[in-house]
């Protein structure tokens, strides 16, 4: 079954997709001169003489409008300006993506560590080089604060400096045989094509995060990147191009997403899918992969707990609070769901979070002092809204924010609600959203067990000062990854994924390497013994 038949991706985006560009290539600017602001205008003519501003996909390193010359368009979500259009590729563009990434993976994969490694570094160099640029490309299509989404290139980069690194270190074994004459070897070995699934909340770092460690095995890849987003993906496939990755390796193609991931999922070239984003898609991905037995690995939902115990440092609490929950305007899969504050502190936390989130200057990326941009688009806003009239109506309270924010578009006000119950929406599902709601507990017990209460299992937090407490609650907690103390969590070195619902497989760090690597067992026979 194809997933277009099990509706595998959230919506095809084919009602999206425009007719045939007016010009075989129409450039961003004759794009956009009728269509956007004054100050979008200058700064995407800027990023379009950089040459990072690419408007076409890229196919065995060939930039390639959509064969159909169907496009569709990318927006700045905090203004509504079209900032580009872009291709709108389906299956038949993805297929030839996939058969110039198996052709490159043949000669890739041959390459030394040592030649994949120095590729890689010149990538992280060239990514390092150009982060302004790279940081606003991803404030215009994404939204986020430009410090923010400048950290982001730190973070995406840093991946592929880690990959580049850790390129040189896929060690094989030696067993020893139980029989004389006998050597028996492991060997790792790149899986093969890999098609890389990513979402618009970080258009950078879950491509490198994915892309580092598969090009770092000798693994080439198709990815389809978020069509909210495209922008970002197509920079970084730039740079890798210009970094000497040869063509085919990388290869970029979005637009009709059921069409695309059908394709991945049905060739038999394509060895290996990996996917950040929903949980439903996920399970769809999961099981289409099952035609031809790909491996996946998987990072999806989160629900995460953020326990605030008594015995807490208040400020520690409300700042790492702070920094989990209204990280990229709540829209993480590793944001703070549900804050669980033990009734001892829960008035003081309740009034010293408020009073911070009030702080927060909500408004367009680009402007100083912003540190909370809109939400992706307007079924973001509606979710959020429809989780906020859930919990008031039964029985929770507003304390800060509860509505859209004055500055329209996608822009919701900064929110915390009190006397939230775990049953309801808001607690039940990830919100993706500036709203954090805060739920009153008595003891440890009943904290872990609401903590768990969920079929998600990512991110969980926990704030106390007490040492035994923290190993208890970390050690109880059914998630794959537990902050102490800390909000921000994330980084290159690190196994980042989760357990039950929230996906399969770690990303990062030297064991997410090995979702890349297949194990050859090789025995050697009739060898002498002496
Ligand atoms: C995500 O939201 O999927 C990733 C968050 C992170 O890398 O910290």
């Amino acid at each position: 079954m194809g997933i277009s038949q099990m509706g595998l991706l959230r919506s095809s985006c084919s009602a999206l997709c425009h007719g045939p560009r007016a010009a075989s290539v129409l450039r961003p600017s004759a794009v956009l001169t009728r269509q956007i602001s004054m100050d979008t205008q200058n700064l995407v003519a800027r990023l379009n003489s950089s040459g990072l501003l690419r408007s076409q996909c890229l196919i065995g390193g060939k930039w390639t409008e959509a064969y159909d010359g169907k496009t569709i368009p990318v927006h700045n979500p905090a203004t509504g300006d079209v900032l580009v259009n872009v291709p709108c590729m389906g299956g038949q563009e993805t297929n030839d993506a996939i058969s110039v990434a198996y052709e490159a993976f043949l000669s890739w994969s041959k390459l030394t560590a040592a030649e994949r490694s120095k590729r890689l570094r010149k990538w992280y160099d060239l990514l390092m080089a150009n982060k302004e640029e790279l940081g606003q490309i991803i404030t215009l299509e994404q939204g986020k604060p430009l410090k923010e989404a400048i950290g982001e290139v730190n973070y995406g980069a840093a991946f592929i400096e880690f990959s580049a690194e850790e390129a040189k270190r896929i060690y094989g074994d030696i067993i020893p045989s139980p029989l004389a004459d006998r050597r028996l070897l492991v060997l790792k070995q790149p899986v093969g094509v890999v098609g890389a699934i990513t979402p618009w909340n970080f258009p950078l770092a879950m491509i490198t995060r994915k892309v580092g460690p598969a090009l770092a095995c000798g693994c080439t890849v198709v990815i389809k990147p978020s069509e909210l987003t495209p922008l970002t993906a197509l920079a970084a496939a730039e740079l890798a191009l210009q970094a000497g990755i040869p063509p085919g390796a990388v290869n970029v193609v979005f637009g009709n997403a059921p069409e695309i991931g059908d394709a991945l999922l049905a060739s038999r070239q394509v060895r290996k899918i990996t996917f950040t984003g929903s949980t439903a898609v996920g399970k769809k991905l999961m099981a289409g992969a099952a035609q031809t037995v790909k491996k996946v690995s998987l990072e999806l939902g989160g629900n995460a707990p953020c326990i605030i115990f008594d015995d807490a440092d208040l400020e520690v609490a409300v700042r790492g609070a702070l920094g989990t929950k209204f990280r990229n305007s709540g829209q993480t899969c590793v944001c703070a769901n549900r804050i669980l504050v033990q009734e001892g502190i829960y008035e003081k936390f309740a009034i010293a979070f408020s009073q911070a989130v009030q702080s927060m200057q909500v408004g367009e990326g680009f402007t100083e002092g912003v540190v909370q941009g809109p939400l992706i688009n307007e079924a973001a806003v509606q979710k959020v809204e429809s989780f906020v009239k859930d919990a008031v109506s039964k029985g929770a309270k507003v304390l800060l924010g509860g509505k859209r924010h004055s500055l329209g578009m996608t822009f919701y006000e900064p929110t915390v609600i009190g006397d939230i119950k775990n049953e309801m929406l808001i607690a039940r599902n990830e919100v993706f959203g500036p709203v954090a709601p805060l739920l009153r507990f008595k003891t440890e017990e009943e904290a872990i067990r609401i903590a768990n209460d969920t079929d998600a299992g990512l991110a969980a937090y926990v704030f106390t000062e007490n040492v035994q407490r923290m190993w208890r609650v970390s050690e109880a907690l059914e998630y794959g990854l537990v902050g102490v103390n800390e909000g921000l969590v994330s980084t290159e070195v690190a196994p980042f994924g989760g357990v039950k619902e929230s996906g399969l497989g770690r990303e990062g760090s030297k064991y997410g390497m090995d979702e890349f690597l297949e194990m050859k067992y090789v025995c050697l026979g009739n060898m002498s013994s002496s």
